[in-house]
């Protein structure tokens, strides 16, 4: 087992923790997957009624992927990218929900602020500047994800460019549902009971 293999179980195993199935289920609020969109991330969690459990499982979400890059690359310097792709995939893909995992937009967050975090910055301000604008969680999430990659490449970060534009199509695939709901004009907005 060389650095890279430690690199990546490191990072699946930290991404693939479900906060936000574990803390509904600590809170006493039910099965996240029978709520909502049935997705494992904070906007579903917001469903539940419960504004801090949202907030600490967009937290818990963001810092698995940052911490899984930051450990990387103290112990396995130069590994820490394969780590961030590990992290978002076991976010997206857990083994333990036999694969069925969330839509990657907070664990991406904290992967891309650890990797570099002028690219952080944009990605949060895309990001809650679309949530805060039309409050249609979706698609200031793929909008956000779209950004990392072309803020890489005007930031002169061309090693990050194809591996965040792998991980932004897996963002807008994971969110094929949202976007028939959005073209059928069904999509909830945040703060608002779902039409569907
Ligand atoms: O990060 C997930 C978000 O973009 C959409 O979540 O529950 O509305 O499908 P949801």
């Amino acid at each position: 087992w060389g650095p890279p293999s430690w690199a990546l179980l490191i990072g699946y195993l930290l991404g693939s923790i479900p906060f936000g199935i574990i803390l509904t289920r600590a809170a006493g609020a039910g099965d996240l997957r029978s709520i909502g969109s049935g997705n494992i991330g904070a906007t579903n969690v917001l469903r539940t009624g419960r504004k801090g459990l949202a907030a600490a499982t967009l937290l818990l979400d963001l810092l698995k992927g940052a911490a899984a890059v930051l450990i990387v690359r103290h112990w396995l310097p130069g590994e820490e990218v394969l780590a961030a792709a590990a992290a978002f995939i076991g976010h997206c893909y857990p083994i333990w929900l036999r694969f069925r995992g969330g839509k990657g937009v907070a664990t991406l967050m904290g992967v891309v602020v650890a990797l570099y975090w002028p690219l952080g910055l944009v990605y949060a301000v895309v990001w809650l500047g679309l949530l805060a604008t039309l409050r249609i969680s979706a698609v200031a999430g793929m909008a956000a994800a779209i950004s990392a990659p072309l803020a890489a490449a005007v930031m002169g970060r061309f090693d990050l460019v194809l591996l965040l534009i792998a991980l932004a199509l897996i963002v807008v695939w994971k969110h094929g549902a949202n976007i028939e709901r959005l073209m059928a004009g069904t999509e909830p907005r945040i703060g608002r009971k779902p039409r569907d």
